[in-house]
């Protein structure tokens, strides 16, 4: 790849960050509890037949997890949830017969991007001796209609809790390490099919470059199916081995999140297929333009999917949009970092070299470009409110992230350099291109804290970005 076609590469991201920026709208709310019926902390004259939830965003009813409690502890039966809108924000909690006292609704519901949320409703029904001096009253959460004759609220009740407890939950742990088996898959399978296809198509006779990438492929498979069941698990609070139960993974099935990664599962079959070409066809493969284009469509359909969960899903097309190109640029900039370093360079052929290491730094820079733009405007998108940065758990994590990838660009810069001097303008024969030590130590420190980023995006995209 020449200058002139990176130039151009980096004008063509340059447009599509326009555009999208044009295209945006207002951004979305994240999917939180808007209200409910009764409201928190409501005190009631009558018994309510049900509870109403009112949500930002659909919810899933498949899998929810409902308890109610009164004052003592004791857990009273519910009946199933249903919509109670056609949207599926609204959910109807129908309630048992209930006498004064207090109670405690919780919920654990699957939202629309796939993440578990949970929360719960306090309330009481007049005539119960309340647990607590009543102390000045607290307006409920968010005021709303009564919505059943006779249950409007005749006061609210001090609480036992200072806010109602509302957030992500998750197999935390177990999650944050899935997260990290699949990007760093996902970058091996996708960055490495591109790396063969357009960089390296020698690299398809070396059985070791083939069997990465069906390790990629394998790791991208394992983690799709452990993120639906450590969902399903955490859903059910459940603990982590409960994951590979099929029981519990029914518990998710038919939901949005089972449906996307089914469509990934879908891609990754194509994905095989497409290695499976290459193991018997090796270069010629690599070489032709139907196996890339298989290759091509395979790599778009899994990254999509991407873009369909987690929080840029719920934010438009501008978000989805940019979570994709953001996802095809760090696959294809880490996943060629990864073969360059394991595969071409222990090979120590200067040849080989002086033609794949300037063409991969090119394919790089455009790479990182593009990801730098696209995350910005993730970032603007998931975090409209910038000054939250500084103030919550979320939006300190991603300013540590961004101080990393400052990081990485001085070393990515460090090692391009190394390139240009060494490798591009020595002329042919001149063996000051063979001492490699200094661009290895470069890649080396690039992959040390690309994969620190991982992890600290993995943690990231388990947490409740600041409303
Ligand atoms: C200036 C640079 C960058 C910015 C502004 C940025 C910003 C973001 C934002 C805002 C998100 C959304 C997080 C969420 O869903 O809550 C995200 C996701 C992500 N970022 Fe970055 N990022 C940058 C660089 C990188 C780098 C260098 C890597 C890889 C080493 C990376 C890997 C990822 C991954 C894997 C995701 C998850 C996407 C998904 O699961 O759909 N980012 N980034």
């Amino acid at each position: 790849m020449s200058y002139r076609a990176v130039a151009r590469c980096l004008a063509g991201a340059l447009v599509i960050a326009a555009f999208l920026l044009a295209l945006g709208g207002p951004a979305f709310a994240h999917a939180e509890l808007e209200s409910s019926q009764p409201g928190y902390g409501d005190v009631l004259s009558a018994a309510p037949g049900k509870v109403i939830l009112n949500f930002s965003e659909p919810m899933e009813l498949a899998g929810a997890r409902l308890s109610l409690s009164d004052s003592r502890g004791r857990a009273l039966p519910l009946r199933r949830p249903a919509f109670g809108s056609p949207d599926r924000r609204t959910v109807a909690v129908g309630l048992p017969t209930i006498s004064p006292s207090r109670y405690t609704l919780t919920w654990f519901f699957l939202g629309n991007d796939g993440h578990v949320m949970g929360g719960e409703v306090a309330f009481q029904l007049a005539g119960a001796t309340p647990a607590v001096a009543p102390s000045a009253p607290r307006a409920p959460v968010a005021a709303t209609p009564p919505a059943f004759p006779g249950t409007a609220a005749v006061g609210t009740i001090p609480n036992r809790i200072a806010e109602p407890r509302f957030g992500a939950v998750a197999l935390a742990g177990p999650e944050a390490v899935v997260r990290i088996l699949d990007y760093s898959s996902l970058a091996v399978l996708i960055g490495g099919g591109v790396f063969v296809a357009g960089i390296w198509r020698e690299g398809a006779k070396v059985a070791r470059v083939r069997r990465l990438l069906w390790i990629g492929l394998a790791g991208s498979a394992l983690a799709t199916f452990l993120t639906l069941g450590l969902t399903a698990a955490g859903l059910q609070g459940l603990p982590t081995l409960d994951a590979v139960r099929p029981s519990v993974i029914e518990g998710v099935l038919g939901t949005r999140l089972a449906l996307v990664l089914a469509y990934r599962g879908g891609f990754l079959i194509l994905g095989a297929l497409v290695l499976g070409l290459l193991t018997v066809g090796r270069d010629q493969a690599a070489r032709s333009r139907g196996w890339r284009l298989a290759g091509a469509v395979a790599g778009l359909g899994v990254l999509t999917t991407y873009s369909f969960l987690g929080h840029a899903s719920e934010e438009g097309p501008t978000a989805q949009a940019a979570n994709l190109i953001h996802m095809v640029g760090v696959a294809v900039w880490l996943g060629g970092l990864i073969f360059l370093t394991t595969m071409v360079l222990p090979r120590r052929r200067p040849e080989e070299l002086r033609v794949v290491i300037p063409r991969f730094s090119s394919l790089a820079f455009g790479s990182v470009a593009v990801m730098v733009m696209a995350g910005v405007i993730m970032l603007t998108e998931v975090v409209p409110r910038l000054g939250s940065l500084l103030t919550t758990g979320y939006g300190r994590l991603l300013l540590l992230k961004l101080g990393l990838v400052g990081v990485l660009l001085v070393v990515a810069q460090q090692a391009r350099s190394f390139t240009e001097r060494r490798l591009v303008l020595a002329p042919a024969g001149d063996d000051r291109a063979a001492p490699l030590q200094p661009l290895l130590l470069a890649v080396g420190v690039e992959l040390a804290l690309a994969f620190v980023i991982l992890s600290s995006t993995s943690v990231l995209v388990g947490q409740l970005p600041p409303r």
